[in-house]
């Protein structure tokens, strides 16, 4: 592929603080970057679904020996990209894969569905944000926690309900049965007997 748009990933940056005691990390000198938009230039031989010029994504080197996304082009296992949403620019593809991967799988594996509840720590956060509009997606009646003020307006915006973590402690937290909260805030907060409307997504 030709590489048209990469993020920065938390991952990214643990690989630069830990360098090899962080699991998968690759050895350097190294080609890092996971997530990518770009272009097919060439198929490799028995893949299928893709052909010369299709405009994909996905989350497919920059761990243990795959080289990364940092690069004009990247040589990619088909079975890690994916058609880019049309609806979706190069650089707005690029911010999604490991989030998005990440965010998916937890949200499959505690079971979500139409009329769940869930509680989705660091809400804001790259895969919390992506985490309440997925599960939102599914059906799912959603609290995420979040520590800085701007962001209770964001989750909400996104149709969650915020709780602040810095007022509540972790262990007590729980959607169905709210404990009784430490600030006047967070109190109205939990108050709310409806799950807000989330605001239509901006193209
Ligand atoms: N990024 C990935 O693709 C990926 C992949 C696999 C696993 N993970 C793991 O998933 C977790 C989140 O990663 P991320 O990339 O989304 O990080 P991030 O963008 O830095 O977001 C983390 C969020 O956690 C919140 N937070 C901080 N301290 C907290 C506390 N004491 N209690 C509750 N929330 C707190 C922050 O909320 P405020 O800013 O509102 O304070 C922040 O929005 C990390 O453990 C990471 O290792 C991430």
């Amino acid at each position: 592929m030709r590489v048209a748009a990469t993020s920065v990933n938390t991952v990214d940056t643990m690989i630069r603080q830990m360098g090899p005691e962080l699991p998968l990390s690759p050895a350097t000198p190294a080609l890092l970057g996971m997530d990518f938009a770009g272009t097919v230039e060439a198929v490799g031989e028995g893949v299928g679904g893709f052909t010369v010029g299709d405009e994909v994504y996905g989350c497919a080197g920059g761990l243990a020996d795959l080289p990364g996304a940092l690069a004009e082009y990247m040589a990619a296992d088909a079975r890690l990209i994916a058609h880019k949403p049309a609806t979706l620019s190069m650089a707005e593809a690029a911010a999604l894969p490991l989030v998005g991967i990440t965010a998916y799988e937890g949200l499959m594996r505690a079971g979500i569905g139409q009329g769940k509840t869930v509680l989705v720590h660091g809400g804001a956060g790259g895969v919390g944000h992506v985490a309440v509009q997925l599960a939102r997606h599914f059906g799912g009646r959603v609290s995420a926690t979040v520590g800085r003020d701007e962001h209770h307006a964001l989750v909400e915006t996104l149709g969650a309900r915020s709780i602040d973590y810095r007022a509540q402690p972790v262990a007590t937290m729980s959607p169905g049965t709210p404990a009784a909260p430490a600030s006047t805030s967070s109190s109205t907060r939990w108050a709310a007997p409806t799950w807000p409307t989330p605001s239509r997504p901006r193209r």
